[in-house]
């Protein structure tokens, strides 16, 4: 499953990205909301730094606006991906961006009925909001687990996990087979920690410690390595 980042923070995305974990991201009008300065720069911005599909939303709420709109936004950065919020105007959209061959990310799906229709009419990803269904006491990995079986395993549509709230989020969308999940600098922040990976590595600088000769002979072998590279 693919990684991407769920924000309109430039600098958010310039930390996480040297991770190495992250293969697109997601923006949506309330998160570019928060960020000062040009929404064009920052979508180009983070589309340089991830170098993969970043999702920009369209805001208008009939086909013709969305598919203008939708044509404008793929026009900021070649890794654009058009999101349009599901409706019968948001399927008409769709098929009409994505047969002009704008990839469109399906957003604000809830249920497995949304999903087929959004796949049939030609996103590339639909979005399905865990954190929100498990908000109003619906079991998002039951909702998940429903659309990823419907659309089957030779889909085209990939199924994408939004609104994650927290690592488990991640983790049951991998389980089902998701293809992505977008998650906020916090969630991803939080799938680094574990108790036992601080204390297994305080355990292994300190041994180290206890043997100064391997310090020495650990930097003697780096000087080593750095010499021959600068003789290449
Ligand atoms: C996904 O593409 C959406 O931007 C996002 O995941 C929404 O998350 P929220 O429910 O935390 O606002």
């Amino acid at each position: 499953m693919k990684l991407f980042i769920d924000t309109g923070s430039v600098a958010e995305v310039e930390e996480i990205a040297a991770w190495g974990v992250l293969s697109g991201a997601t923006t949506n009008p309330t998160l570019l909301a928060k960020e000062p300065g040009d929404p064009a720069e920052i979508i180009a911005r983070i589309c340089e730094l991830v170098d993969g599909p970043v999702s920009a939303e369209v805001v208008s709420d009939e086909t013709e606006g969305m598919v203008t709109e939708g044509r404008a936004l793929a026009g900021l950065h070649r890794h654009v991906v058009v999101k349009v919020p599901f409706s019968e105007a948001g399927l008409a959209a769709t098929r009409e961006l994505a047969s002009d061959g704008i990839r469109v990310n399906m957003t604000l799906v809830f249920s497995a009925a949304q999903a087929l229709l959004a796949a049939e009419a030609g996103a590339t990803y639909v979005s399905c909001f865990m954190g929100r269904l498990d908000d109003i006491a619906v079991d998002a990995g039951a909702v998940l687990e429903e659309i990823v079986e419907a659309l089957g395993p030779d889909r085209e549509a990939q199924v994408l996990a939004a609104s994650l709230r927290h690592p488990m989020h991640a983790v049951t969308a991998a389980r089902l087979g998701c293809e992505v999940a977008t998650a906020p600098g916090k969630v991803l922040r939080a799938m680094l920690a574990h108790p036992l990976t601080d204390q297994g590595i305080e355990r292994f600088a300190a041994d180290w410690r206890s043997r100064p000769e391997f310090g020495e002979w650990l930097q003697g072998l780096v000087a080593q390595g750095a010499a021959t590279a600068g003789t290449r």
